[in-house]
């Protein structure tokens, strides 16, 4: 078993591990000189097949899932394909009417997980092509795929997964950025400022980790609510759900992830002092669809004030006008829309360790809880 390096925990070393992690998935897969992304001999789908999908259907469970929600706006966004994304456990039950020429995309870190197992099978007999994401090499989900994208994150030991989270979101950046390679739907031009983007996020990574004396101080202050709301809007919300979910089973407290622009239908009533706000409001100032739902997001703010709310915003580096609005602010380094959610992870991944730790749980090993759930 890895030991965890002077670490308290191996969530705490796990989180600390991401830069590398990110680092290790992305590097070796990319060609800065050659403006390239290079992943078709892992894939092993022709590209003339990858080129002719009409849809891409994405099966994953818990955390593995959100990073499959965020990977549907980077597949949208690059690919201009339709991509949907379920949980492994409901895929069956919905009988989806999947087949030739729509691509299945499995998403796990432990490669076991039986529900994604099952949906994977289903997948493939009603004859869609598969492409596994795993953490674990030559794990029984990556076996049974066409094609196996690994995360090269290294072991995960906590059972609340971090740092192949992150790494789930660069290798679907990745593969959304082949296929779009492949069909020609980004000029050269953006794909080499794409490359350059992924290049720079593990340093990123590592600036954000600073923060933890910060989530610190903030489970110092917050340990005692019971009740949180984490929102964000559209690539943000898949990481409110997973900051919601990290601390709900490291921390046993309640906690809910909601896209931003639906507490008007009926979260809002519930929003007051007693419920802490934790608000994805990053920036990303050179795409106009984002500053639009920034906008929304500081006026959403606004609103929470009034009603006496207590709010945790993350902001870009710089941003004054959120943090002139919210409780506490954590800034995160500038980074593109689609891939600003693999910072935004990191500090509600401490909010939630620290959290845990201030309550003297056990961290690495939540009760009710395994690693991998292998049964149905
Ligand atoms: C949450 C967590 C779980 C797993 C889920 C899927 O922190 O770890 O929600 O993400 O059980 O596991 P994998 O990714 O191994 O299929």
């Amino acid at each position: 078993m890895p030991d965890q390096n002077k670490f308290p925990h191996f969530m705490l070393k796990e989180i600390f591990e991401q830069p590398q992690a990110l680092k290790n998935t992305i590097a070796p897969r990319i060609s800065l000189q050659d403006v390239e992304v290079r992943i078709g001999n892992e894939i092993r789908i022709i590209p003339a097949e990858l080129r002719s999908m009409r849809r891409i259907n994405i099966v994953a469970s818990g955390t593995s899932r959100h990073a499959g929600m965020a990977g549907q706006y980077m597949f949208q966004e690059l690919v201009h394909i339709f991509a949907d994304v379920d949980y492994a456990s409901e895929f069956e039950y919905r009988n989806p009417p999947i087949g030739p020429e729509e691509l299945t995309i499995s998403i796990t870190q432990s490669g076991e997980t039986a529900d994604t197992m099952a949906a994977q099978r289903l997948a493939r007999q009603k004859g869609s092509r598969t492409i596994a994401i795993s953490n674990v090499v030559n794990s029984t989900v990556a076996t049974e795929a066409d094609g196996v994208l690994y995360t090269h994150a290294g072991p995960e030991i906590s059972i609340a997964s971090t740092k192949a989270f992150t790494a789930q979101m660069a290798v679907l950046f990745l593969l959304a950025a082949y296929m779009a390679q492949g069909r020609e739907s980004i000029p050269k031009d953006a794909l080499r400022t794409w490359l350059d983007e992924l290049t720079a996020l593990p340093e990123k990574a590592d600036v954000v980790l600073q923060c933890s004396d910060t989530c610190r101080q903030l489970a110092d202050n917050f340990h005692r609510f019971e009740d949180f709301l984490f929102l964000g809007r559209a690539i943000h919300y898949p990481i409110a759900m997973d900051g919601a979910l990290k601390l709900k089973e490291v921390s046993y407290v309640h906690a809910e992830g909601y896209p931003a622009g639906e507490t008007k239908h009926g979260p809002n009533a519930l929003i007051d002092a007693t419920l802490p706000i934790v608000m994805i409001a990053t920036c990303d100032h050179k795409d106009p669809g984002s500053v639009l739902r920034y906008e929304k997001s500081v006026a959403d703010m606004r609103g929470f004030k009034k009603q006496s709310a207590r709010i945790i915003a993350l902001a870009s580096e710089g941003d004054t006008a959120v943090s002139a609005i919210a409780d506490h602010t954590i800034f995160i380094p500038r980074a593109p829309e689609l891939l600003a959610p693999i910072l935004e992870m990191i500090p509600l991944q401490l909010f939630a360790y620290h959290f845990a730790v201030r309550k003297g749980l056990d961290v690495d090993r939540p009760r009710n809880l395994v690693k991998s759930v292998t049964q149905e």
